[in-house]
């Protein structure tokens, strides 16, 4: 399965959630390298300072330029983008500097456009870029919200990340009446999903019945998600766990699909 709409610019998925620990660097690790594996040439961008979507891939060591350069500094993007193992899948790093950014956009011109703007040179290249983001509501999320075509924020499937959900849900309402925000919500994701227990199936039914566009796929609770990250494994690869290859997998094709039914909206719309 591909993109209907070969050859547009690159869609941009931010996947966002203000809470800590919703997997979102595991959704956007995970996902991007699916897409990569389904023969999409993708740009992971690593908007979060702590990196850890850059650590799956890279070295910090061996990192000349991150996202702070390439907003701030006015880098050449393509400069900054690291190939990975993946074939199809590049890599714009984080690095613990890019905790600055969110200081320096707060003094720059039309702060909530930079990301978009930095990125802009590099919408060619790519079929899809996933935008993994930072567990706060600041500057750079912003930025990052605003550059982003599609939206899918995950959650943990326990009442505070329920809760969180619509909280983050209200506040990007309140950015899309700010006209900051026009991204399409792709839809939410329920991690951590055992079906074993009550606040796992209580979390599930209320998502369903919220009107959200929920994904389908459930990602599994596996504790050998921790073992995939300390040894950089990602969804396909040998040694990877098979409940979660399998269910990213699944993931990647519900976004394949709801990515090309959105612009096939926007199309429509467009030509109204
Ligand atoms: N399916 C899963 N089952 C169990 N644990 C998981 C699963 N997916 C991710 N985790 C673990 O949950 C923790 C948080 O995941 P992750 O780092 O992806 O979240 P995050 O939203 O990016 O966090 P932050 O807000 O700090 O950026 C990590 O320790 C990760 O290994
Ligand atoms: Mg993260």
């Amino acid at each position: 399965m591909g993109w209907d709409a070969a050859r547009m610019t690159a869609e941009i998925i931010a996947v966002a959630a203000h809470k800590g620990g919703q997997t979102k660097t595991s959704t956007s690790v995970n996902l991007s390298a699916g897409l990569a594996r389904a023969s999409s040439r993708v740009l992971l961008v690593d908007c979060d300072a702590q990196a850890n979507s850059t650590s799956m891939y890279a070295d910090e060591d061996d990192i000349e330029f991150d996202l702070l350069d390439i907003v701030k500094r006015d880098v050449d993007p393509h400069k900054a983008v690291c190939e990975t193992r993946i074939p199809g899948l590049h890599l714009l790093p984080s690095t613990l500097a890019v905790a600055r950014l969110d200081q320096e956009l707060i003094t720059m011109h039309r702060r909530e456009e930079q990301i978009a703007q930095a990125l802009a040179p590099l919408a060619d290249e790519y079929d899809v870029m996933v935008l993994d983001l930072s567990p706060n509501l600041g500057p750079v999320v912003i930025a990052a919200l605003c550059a982003a075509t599609s939206l899918i924020v995950p959650t943990d499937a326990s009442r505070w990340g329920r809760r969180g959900v619509s909280m983050f849900l209200e506040w990007s309402e309140d950015l899309r009446t700010a006209k900051v925000l026009s991204a399409d919500l792709l839809g939410v994701l329920l991690t951590k999903y055992e079906q074993g227990t009550l606040i796992s199936r209580e979390v599930h039914r209320d998502l369903r019945q919220s009107g959200l566009p929920l994904f389908k796929t459930l990602i599994p609770k596996r504790t050998a998600a921790e073992r995939m990250v300390a040894e950089k494994l990602v969804m396909g690869d040998e040694g990877a766990d098979m409940d979660l290859s399998e269910a990213y997998g699944k993931l990647t094709l519900e976004v394949i699909e709801r990515v090309n039914a959105v612009r096939g909206e926007r199309l429509t719309e467009g030509s109204a």
